[in-house]
């Protein structure tokens, strides 16, 4: 039986689109059971639409916290998603829904954790001045961008970069490193000493 995705999203969706080229390719043998977005208005639902995939919106406006991830959960449970991928899902996860799925959600960030967290990292990167940067997945915990880490890819940054062509160089990055840590989870050759994710050989 196929692994059952599902991805949550609150915006574009790029990354989104290339797990869902990958499985369309049979590079990434799992399935997309359903696609969720906390914002009616993020592109990457669109998109999930036009691909046929089951998407649903849950509108997180105002709601408390665990109100909120008690909806998610539902949906999750009902579509009977094996692991959740945050895809550009900007909001975060509380300890109940963290400790209800453990270690069957993972996360990519736009920068090489533990550097710069939170929204804007490539900005943040920049104006820092570091010379190599990139992106992370990792499982997520109650802590934004932080729970154990599973793949990085870093790029250079370049004399004249800017914010724009230096998330662009993340984000290729990004579409390759995020269905190869889907891959390498589902596959279950992986296993945790403290914050390390030890990759067994295949
Ligand atoms: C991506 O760059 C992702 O790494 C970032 O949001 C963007 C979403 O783009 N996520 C975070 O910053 C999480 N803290 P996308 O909607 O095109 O995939």
């Amino acid at each position: 039986m196929k692994k059952r995705l599902g991805i949550l999203l609150s915006g574009r969706g790029s990354n989104f689109e290339a797990i869902a080229d990958n499985v369309a390719a049979g590079r990434l043998d799992a399935e997309i059971a359903v696609v969720i977005s906390n914002r009616p208005e993020a592109r990457g639902l669109e998109v999930a639409r036009q691909r046929g995939l089951h998407a649903v919106c849950i509108p997180s406006k105002g709601l408390d916290r665990e109100v909120y991830d008690r909806m998610l959960a539902e949906e999750l449970r009902r579509c009977r998603v094996d692991l959740i991928c945050l895809a550009g899902f900007m909001r975060l996860l509380s300890a109940w829904f963290v400790r209800e799925f453990p270690f069957q959600i993972l996360n990519i960030h736009p920068s090489l954790l533990p550097a710069f967290p939170g929204l804007d990292a490539q900005a943040q990167a920049l104006e820092h001045g570091v010379k190599v940067s990139g992106c992370t997945v990792h499982f997520v915990d109650e802590y934004l961008d932080h729970g154990p880490i599973i793949l990085q890819a870093a790029v250079p940054v370049l004399e004249d970069d800017t914010v724009e062509t230096l998330s662009a160089r993340i984000l290729r990055e990004e579409h390759r490193i995020y269905t190869e840590a889907i891959r390498i989870v589902l596959s279950g050759r992986w296993r945790i000493e403290g914050r390390r994710v030890r990759i067994l050989p295949e």
